[in-house]
């Protein structure tokens, strides 16, 4: 679920989010998240679901990096630019479950906070099911947490996603369906330019 209407309807051109989130800092926040979260080996399978114009492929030579999104406008981009480098479908992860190809690495980066509950369980099991034995789901969102920013909060709530949850509830979700063993949580607030609380979930599937 996220908010279409209003301001928010220019964020659907592919162009639009792009440069708000190179505004706010994304190709640090991309670099964090490969250096210290994605780890990539060369020939490494990667879904990567909620992709979005797939900006991140940059940042993955040498991966084998599929790409998919309920967007249409966002894949066309995403194949424009990064044609070469990935496999971009349009697509939901319920569809890739059924194929039964298997990765090393899921990511799900900014796209929990779209979910409700029911949505996000729904993605988490097919995480789970589309991960090798060993294999991990790397999710990236948005967060409530105690003695947060007051400018924090208020970005917080006018994200698009209308799901962002505080940092218990994403870990119930992911540990209900990973194991409690398998789930390490982090806390960041320097992934962008603006005071934002994010919450890094890295789940592994024994
Ligand atoms: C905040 S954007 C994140 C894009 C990209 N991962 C990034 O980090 O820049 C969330 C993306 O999730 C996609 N999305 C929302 N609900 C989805 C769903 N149920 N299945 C797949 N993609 C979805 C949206 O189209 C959007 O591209």
């Amino acid at each position: 679920m996220q908010k279409t209407t209003g301001i928010y309807s220019m964020l659907s051109a592919a162009w639009v989010y792009e440069t708000l989130m190179t505004l706010l800092g994304g190709k640090r926040k991309r670099q964090i998240l490969v250096n210290e979260y994605i780890r990539p080996e060369k020939g490494m399978k990667i879904l990567d679901c909620g992709c979005g114009p797939a900006e991140i492929v940059s940042f993955l030579p040498g991966v084998e990096y599929l790409g998919i999104d309920l967007s249409p406008a966002y894949i066309d981009q995403a194949r424009a630019q990064f044609g070469e480098y990935g496999e971009f479908q349009v697509q939901s992860a319920a569809e890739i479950a059924v194929s039964g190809r298997k990765f090393d690495l899921v990511m799900a980066l900014g796209l929990l906070h779209h979910l409700n509950d029911e949505q996000a369980n729904a993605l988490l099991a097919t995480a789970y099911s589309a991960l090798i034995p060993g294999g991990r789901l790397l999710t990236f969102d948005g967060v409530f947490v105690e003695k947060q920013s007051l400018l924090a909060r208020f970005f917080l709530k006018r994200d698009r996603g209308q799901n962002v949850r505080w940092q218990k509830e994403y870990e119930k979700l992911a540990t209900g369906v990973f194991g409690s063993d398998n789930v390490i949580s982090d806390i960041r607030t320097d992934m962008t330019r603006i005071p934002y609380t994010h919450i890094l979930l890295q789940c592994r599937k024994c």
